[in-house]
């Protein structure tokens, strides 16, 4: 029987799992993938620019063909790919310059622009063009598909040329994909993107052929960012495992000391006298699960050095302040930047927040108003999807957003924007659309949006009492000419006109003695009188 059953027996390859399971990737709901595709060339671009010190220039146009099908083409002026990796790069899954780094890029698995090659294949049969260069009086040209069967690229139509291009250019085609102009589409995606890459320069095409171009606001080439070394206390045994497995390291003791940061081989004695039926002396190859997991549980006993936190790279409240200016053009704006703090032990990791009030800031709902935003980022890629698991969200919904002048979040025109910036990204799921609600994340997050939300509560109440003294100075001004009237009447002398140019400078001096400013300051006085904050300044809600 055993030989029936199991003569069904067979293998997949990488690339057959996700052609079934393609939701997994984001590519479910027509927008939804046409967003997916968008955010999967768009974050390549990114991520290859700022990996080379290049001020990013980024094209991307939709256009609906005749056919039914949309044609998706973006380029950028980045490093290009080498010829030989090309292939690989675009047309294999799981393969990539990214893979197992601790390093805070877009990018992780290796599977964003070859999912979306697999996406164009299985919906239209059609090959993915690219044409790179890496600017070095060399380019090339082609056309690629995916061996779903073996998870290999095939390269027809190779060309190479002369010419000083640099960068990647890729065009393919799809159906199942819908294109509008709603929150979850391209141009809000584009958008957000812009907003959180100020250095970039980004043009949408769309298939109206209209043109949006979100200059750069700011010629500041973030920092490179930097690898580093996982900390043991944000490592799970399946990591250790895997990296014990791919180690070339001739003794575990060595691949400890090498592979993690702060495991020196002091610590290794420590572990040594917790674990003696480990031996010390092997090779990481033989690590077995149990092993490691009894590794990993001793690890939370013994004392270290806190994880190195400057790989960390937030985008920095000037830039983020000058973005929000540029693309929402707001009234008012706050912005944060707290310390690094840790997740799990080990995993280092920022929260920068800013809020907007008035001007474009907020959702425009379907009836015409406006209601509060939330933009959420993690290492400033834009997440649109799946809010509603999001830690990002939960933290933002448990402030009691009334103690900050805000009656009702979903009705004002605010904008709360988060960007969760570390090595890992606790993505709930392979869409990678919403955080985990860590505890320690969700907290950091939300004493963050409150350290802004305090700054703008007291421009609102500033707001408030300036418009109190307006109404105040109209009502007396409406009595001003009456009362010179009867003053000079009473009085027996004096000429009306002139009494009343005098108490009119009298009432707009007293009206105008305060600038917004001031009025901002002196509610924040009163504020303070109410609601003393506590010594570290930082606020806990009960
Ligand atoms: N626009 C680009 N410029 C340079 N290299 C790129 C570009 N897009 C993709 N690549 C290369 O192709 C690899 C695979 O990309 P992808 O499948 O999206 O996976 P990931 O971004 O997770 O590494 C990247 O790691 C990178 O080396
Ligand atoms: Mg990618």
């Amino acid at each position: 029987m055993a030989d029936g059953i199991f003569g069904q027996f067979r293998e997949h390859s990488i690339a057959e799992f996700f052609k079934k399971n393609r939701q997994m990737l984001g590519f479910s709901g027509k927008v939804r993938s046409l967003t997916t595709l968008v955010h999967e060339y768009v974050t390549n671009s990114l991520d290859a620019c700022e990996e080379a010190g290049i001020l990013p220039d980024i094209t991307v146009q939709i256009e609906q063909l005749d056919n039914g099908h949309i044609r998706i083409t973006v380029e950028d002026n980045g490093p290009g790919i080498p010829e030989k990796l090309v292939g690989k790069a675009l047309g294999q899954m799981l393969a990539g310059t990214k893979f197992n780094r601790y390093m805070q890029q877009r990018g992780q698995q290796g599977i964003g622009a070859s999912g979306a090659g697999m996406f164009s294949q299985i919906t239209t049969g059609r090959p993915v063009k690219f044409k790179t260069g890496q600017g070095d009086g060399k380019f090339y040209e082609g056309e690629l598909k995916i061996d779903f069967k073996s998870n290999k690229p095939i390269i027809e139509n190779k060309k190479e040329a002369d010419g000083p291009y640099r960068g990647l250019w890729v065009q393919a085609e799809f159906a199942e994909v819908k294109y509008d102009k709603s929150d979850y589409a391209p141009y809000e995606y584009l958008k957000r993107t812009a907003l959180m890459n100020p250095h970039a320069q980004i043009l949408f095409i769309e298939p109206t052929g209209e043109r949006f171009l979100f200059p750069r606001a700011s010629d500041l080439i973030p920092q490179k960012p930097q690898e580093i070394q996982p900390h043991p206390l944000g490592i799970t045994t399946s990591d250790i495992v895997e990296f014990a497995h791919s180690s070339q390291d001739r003794k575990l003791s060595s691949f400890f000391v090498n592979t993690f940061s702060r495991f020196s081989y002091g610590k290794v004695e420590e572990l040594k006298a917790l674990l003696p039926e480990i031996n010390f002396e092997m090779a990481p190859k033989e690590l077995k699960w149990e092993q490691a997991e009894q590794l990993v549980n001793r690890f939370k006993e013994l004392r270290w050095v806190s994880p190195e936190m400057d790989a960390l790279r937030p985008v920095g409240p000037e830039q983020v302040e000058k973005a929000l200016k540029n693309i929402y053009n707001p009234e008012f704006m706050a912005v944060t930047e707290r310390k690094p703090k840790v997740f799990r032990g080990g995993i280092p990791f920022m929260v920068e927040a800013a809020i907007a009030y008035g001007g474009g800031t907020g959702r425009r709902k379907t009836d015409g108003s406006v209601g509060g935003d939330i933009l959420r980022f993690a290492n400033r890629v834009p997440l649109l999807f799946d809010a509603g698991g999001c830690g990002m969200t939960d933290a933002v919904k448990t402030i009691d957003w009334r103690r900050y002048d805000i009656k009702n979040f979903e009705n004002e025109p605010v904008s709360v924007l988060i960007n969760f910036v570390s090595v890992h990204v606790p993505y709930t799921g392979a869409g990678k659309q919403a955080i985990s609600g860590e505890e320690e994340i969700e907290e950091e997050i939300r004493l963050a949006v409150m350290d802004a939300a305090r700054e703008m509560q007291r421009y609102l109440h500033g707001k408030v009492r300036e418009a109190g003294r307006e109404a105040k100075k109209k009502t007396i001004l409406r009595y001003i000419s009456q009362l010179a009237h009867d003053l000079t009447q009473l009085g027996g002398k004096g000429k009306p006109a002139e009494i009343e140019k005098k108490l009119t400078k009298m009432v707009e001096d007293k009206y105008s003695q305060l600038t917004l400013e001031e009025a901002g300051e002196e509610a924040e006085e009163e504020g303070a009188k109410e609601d003393p904050p506590n010594g570290n300044g930082e606020e806990k809600e009960e």
